[in-house]
């Protein structure tokens, strides 16, 4: 197992964000965390992350107990992330963005940069060219020299995916990849997870968007009130009583939550 969690609990105030949720991702595995807004997605990713601190339960990363270590340590042991809110360096160019993710495990002595010695100018190098690997890897149309913030929303996802892949993770958590995608742009982003996979990196995917959850997933965990209602393959949880219920017993203007109850009846469009 890449990623095992047991136990996790966080709590704010009187809300139980995460209860007790249990669920782990094998090594180059694509496991999908789905449930109703508010059900603690976002929240447990941000316990396995290290951005909140556990109320409860471990965290363990590639064998490792991280439970409550700082987003940085858990990033150096193997973890990479995007996020439901994109997080870029909207006055930094595109290749700096993807650039920033190299500093993880490209070691930079202070005393080389400060005198520009050629140890550094050959890493400053190899930052570059690993960030052009990755703006290739993931596609990216736009120009790479202008600032990311100018780029259209669906690129600036891809250079999120980029910067994540630059630190060359084991794990990679990404938190609704898909919203504010197109349907040509949810088709490519399908390709590209596989391909992510295919490289032997596991990921864990929050979606909305139920046919790429089925078609990407080899698993499928399911989240309610914080709590785990469902884990199997996508075909089994589909037809799970307590999921559909989790979906259709909310009151909800949410356009994504009524996309996914249609899909879970069985009316979703297919991927390619
Ligand atoms: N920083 C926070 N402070 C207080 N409550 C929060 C915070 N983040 C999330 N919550 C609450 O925790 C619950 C789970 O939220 P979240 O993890 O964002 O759900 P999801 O990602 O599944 O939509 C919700 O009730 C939400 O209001
Ligand atoms: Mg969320």
């Amino acid at each position: 197992m890449i990623l095992e969690v047991k136990d996790l609990r966080l709590a704010f105030g009187g809300v139980r964000a995460v209860d007790c949720l249990s669920f782990s991702v094998g090594v180059g595995e694509i496991v999908s965390v789905i449930g109703p807004n508010g059900a603690g997605k976002t929240s447990a990713f941000n316990c396995v992350s290290g951005f909140y601190q556990p109320t409860g339960g471990t965290v363990r990363l590639a064998g490792e107990d991280v439970t409550g270590r700082r987003p940085s340590a858990i990033a150096a042991r193997g973890l990479a992330r995007t996020f439901q809110n994109l997080r870029l360096f909207g006055e930094l160019s595109v290749l700096d963005n993807v650039r920033a993710g190299t500093h993880l495990w490209l070691k930079q002595r202070a005393v080389d940069a400060l005198l520009h010695t050629p140890r550094y100018r050959r890493s400053e190098r190899e930052a570059t060219d690993e960030a052009h690997k990755w703006l290739d890897f993931v596609e990216l149309r736009g120009d790479r020299a202008g600032l990311v913030r100018n780029l259209p929303y669906g690129e600036q996802r891809r250079v999120e995916i980029a910067r994540a892949l630059a630190r060359r993770p084991k794990l990679l958590l990404l938190d609704e990849p898909a919203a504010g995608l197109n349907h040509g742009e949810k088709a490519e982003l399908l390709t590209l997870i596989r391909r992510i996979r295919e490289l032997g990196v596991a990921i864990a995917l929050i979606e909305h968007d139920m046919g790429l959850v089925m078609e990407v997933s080899e698993r499928v965990v399911v989240l309610n009130f914080g709590k785990e209602i469902a884990d199997g393959r996508p075909d089994d949880v589909r037809r799970n009583p307590a999921v559909i219920e989790a979906y259709l017993g909310r009151d909800t203007d949410d356009d994504e939550v009524h996309a996914a109850r249609t899909e879970l009846a069985g009316e979703g469009t297919q991927h390619a």
